[in-house]
């Protein structure tokens, strides 16, 4: 079940995977009106049918928790700040859960963040161009999901600290004026 809210902003380095719920609810048109959309897919069909319509061509799945680096507590914690730094990628994020729980934190056109609380069968597209991070829950500590991309997968993170501002950015904001 996904919810959407506004961030507490009292997140830390040693609490940023507590829920930080404000208490204040994100509508999903909130959402689209920043380009982020969310579906609720409950079968590899619906999944599939999903992917050939926006053309998603390929997929693969990532599994995120300590076991996945062995057991390796600080390769782990690396990986895990790495993906709460905010940053961007030049090709849409998607990303469908399959097991387990992650917070996706997107900016909401100014400078506050949404949170998406993603559990099994959510499935989230962020658009090019928009700053993010993500993390685990400290509830579980562990996600699975697919990712989904067009053609060549562009994973490159272009952080929000380098100031690197390339035409997928300078678009997304356009893209979101009204
Ligand atoms: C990524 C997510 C974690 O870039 O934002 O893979
Ligand atoms: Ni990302």
């Amino acid at each position: 079940m996904v919810a959407f809210f506004y961030h507490d902003d009292k997140d830390t380095a040693d609490n940023f995977t507590e829920e930080h719920n404000s208490g204040v609810e994100v509508t999903e048109q909130k959402l689209k009106e920043i380009g982020v959309l969310y579906f609720n897919i409950e079968n590899t069909d619906d999944l599939n049918s999903l992917a050939s319509e926006r053309n998603y061509k390929n997929r693969d799945e990532i599994t995120l928790n300590l076991n996945s680096f062995n057991g390796d507590i600080d390769a782990f914690n690396a990986k895990m700040a790495q993906f709460y730094k905010e940053h961007y990628h030049e090709d849409e994020e998607i990303r469908y859960i399959i097991d387990g729980e992650g917070y996706f934190d997107v900016r909401d056109g100014g400078d506050k963040w949404i949170r998406a609380k993603l559990n099994k069968n959510d499935l989230l597209i962020l658009p090019a161009g928009i700053y993010h991070r993500f993390t685990l829950s400290s509830n579980q500590r562990n996600i699975k999901a697919v990712r989904l991309f067009k053609d060549e997968p562009k994973w490159e993170a272009i952080n929000r600290e380098t100031n690197k501002i390339t035409e997928a950015r300078t678009e997304y904001v356009s893209s979101i004026k009204v």
